[in-house]
């Protein structure tokens, strides 16, 4: 009958346990393989990898630190055959070299940082491509090709769209404010059709040190974005990330980056049109008229969901046609109504509050600006928003909000219901007759994150989770090509949530909606990140971010880390690494 059809799991795998260990663990009857490691040659006749002897100049041939979004681009419609993106997003030095960690102060671990490691630790930011190949023996890296490539800190890159040449974007090394060296803390990304790579630069500030004075054009700006001291040491190495030297250099951080992986001598562009934030992802959908949306989500308390809509249509049988057609388009920003309805509000020079007299002298202003031309429009303050994913066959967008434990009683919404919330949650939009170019659109909460068994916690998991199948802080998502949800999470632990980080099936469709089942669980001190599937969905790729890394970031050092995953070798330090998910036996995962 219809009811039982409905009461249907989507997934068919035998849950693993909730639990932390020193190593990774995958369902039953997955093989769950490394596949590239922080320091892994991308090159032909390079040596092993020896943490010990890492210079600058080999690090920028090597695979980069803390893998996050994980992209796979197929060569000629392959999944068995293609290309591999992925962002590299910080570094722990405290894990990467001999003799850091342990500093009570912040002075005194940056004074233990050498010239040498600021350096190592530029080139193993940003992202790689790299080809891979899946035989018998499993997917493999391969060494001699063309496409394979290393974006670094330091990788020239183009401002394109409506903020190039701003005198806002102009420094002593760029006066045409046209030409930025690097991408930073790239978190999550996505994928266009057009076989582009997006790739979204998060927590910029922590790597510009100082402050302007406070009447400084760029004084407000500054605080906006949380510019004051930096975690990093490279304003000793480079002064463009010392902020009085060049208080311009941090409006050319904090963009989309798009990469041509198909074109290794390409120049990565910082697409300005899709605003400046501490962007999570992009990930895209089609208008119903064939123009590309990208969802955006500003990761940090109480700011905002986005979504840009390009003027043209996309071109699907022109790739080079679509080159630059997120230079042009609308910006917007969420509100999330009380009554379940919500409506994009537009983030344009001129119309409403967005004019001179409030500061805006122009759209490179109000997108140099984002947050603060935001606050203008009223939108819906959120609980960190994390990754978006639409779910092209069903149109509905999920929008995961990772947590917020500072948010007080008196500042909940009907999309942020929980003060103090620990435990973040999931809401699925869904546009207005289908568009997701349409101005306005609905919402349903899907779950409220956390351990259902505590009742003051208010987590809505279906009955038929398990206790293994809960989890907290939602971060990264990917939806298979059936149209299922799959959930990775950021800041589980022992002390939290008594589980590590990991991914987690969720159904979103009838009884059992809200039903999550534990498919994957990361080693101790990790996160999850990227997962990402073939088209076949064969295989599934994931990102283990920080393997061994402590709470506080000084305690686990690289002789005495949480676990030495992947390696279990005593000269080895943990080391963040992407991983392929197979089914023995072949056939779809989950
Ligand atoms: Fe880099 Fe918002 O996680
Ligand atoms: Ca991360
Ligand atoms: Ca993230
Ligand atoms: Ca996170």
């Amino acid at each position: 009958s219809e009811a039982e059809a409905a009461a249907e799991p989507a997934f068919a795998f035998d849950e693993i346990e909730a639990t932390v260990t020193a190593d990774h663990a995958v369902a039953d009857g997955y093989d769950a393989r490394v596949l590239l490691r922080w320091g892994d040659p991308l090159f032909p006749d390079m040596t092993p990898f020896d943490p010990l002897r890492l210079t600058a100049e080999e690090q920028e041939r090597r695979f980069g630190y803390n893998n996050d979004y994980v992209g796979y681009l197929p060569i000629d419609g392959s999944s068995r055959h293609g290309l591999l993106v992925v962002n590299h997003e910080y570094t722990n030095e405290e894990l990467m070299f001999r003799g850091l960690g342990g500093e009570a102060k912040r002075e005194d671990r940056l004074a233990k940082i050498t010239p040498e490691m600021n350096s190592v630790q530029m080139a193993a930011h940003g992202g790689a491509v790299v080809e891979i190949r899946r035989s018998e023996q499993g997917w493999e890296p391969v060494l001699d090709s063309r496409f394979n490539r290393r974006i670094t800190a330091r990788t020239p890159m183009d401002i394109t769209g409506p903020a190039a040449g701003s005198p806002r974007l102009s420094t002593s090394a760029d006066p045409g404010g046209r030409r930025v060296l690097g991408m930073i803390n790239n978190c999550s990304g996505g994928m266009t059709p057009w076989g582009t790579w997006l790739s979204g630069e998060e927590n910029f500030h922590f790597y510009f040190d100082g402050r302007v004075a406070p009447d400084h054009r760029e004084a407000a700006n500054h605080r906006r974005y949380g510019l004051s001291r930096a975690h990093y040491a490279w304003s000793r190495l480079d002064p463009r990330f010392d902020v009085p030297t060049e208080p311009n250099e941090a409006n050319r951080f904090g963009w989309v980056v798009e990469i041509d992986p198909l074109d290794p001598t390409s120049i990565p562009k910082k697409r300005t049109a899709l605003g400046r934030m501490k962007h999570e992802g992009a990930a895209g959908a089609f208008t119903a008229d064939g123009r590309y949306c990208v969802y955006l989500g500003d990761d940090e308390r109480y700011e905002y969901v986005y979504r840009f809509v390009s003027e043209d249509r996309v071109d699907p049988k022109n790739p080079a046609a679509n080159r630059d057609i997120l230079d042009r388009g609308i910006l917007s920003v969420a509100r999330f109504d009380a009554d379940g309805t919500g409506i994009w509000l537009p983030l344009v020079h001129g119309e409403g509050p967005l004019t001179e007299a409030n500061g805006f002298a122009s759209q490179a202003d109000v997108l140099i600006d984002t947050r603060r031309a935001a606050d203008l429009l009223g939108p819906t303050k959120m609980d960190r928003p994390e990754d978006i994913e639409a779910n092209p066959r069903t149109g509905r967008v999920y929008v995961l909000m990772t947590n917020n434990s500072r948010r007080k009683a008196e500042e909940v919404n009907a999309a942020n219901p929980r003060p103090l919330n620990a435990f973040g949650h999931i809401i699925e939009m869904i546009p207005d007759g289908g568009d997701q170019g349409s101005p306005r659109f609905r919402w349903e909460m899907l779950l409220l994150c956390g351990d259902p068994g505590v009742p003051e916690i208010g987590a809505t998991f279906s009955p038929q989770t398990t206790r293994n199948g809960w989890f907290g802080m939602p971060d990264n998502c990917a939806i298979d090509a059936r149209g299922r949800l799959w959930i990775a999470t950021d800041g589980n632990d022992k002390r939290r949530t008594g589980r590590s980080d990991g991914l987690w099936a969720v159904e979103t469709e009838g009884e059992l909606r809200g039903t999550s089942r534990h498919f994957y669980r990361v080693p101790v001190g990790a996160e999850m990140c990227g997962p990402f599937f073939t088209p076949d969905d064969e295989t599934l790729f994931l990102a283990v971010q920080h393997p061994g890394e402590s709470d506080d970031r000084t305690t686990a050092t690289f002789d005495r880390p949480e676990t030495r995953w992947p390696d279990f070798r005593d000269d080895m330090p943990p080391r963040p690494s992407v991983i392929a998910i197979t089914k023995r036996g072949g056939g779809r995962i989950g």
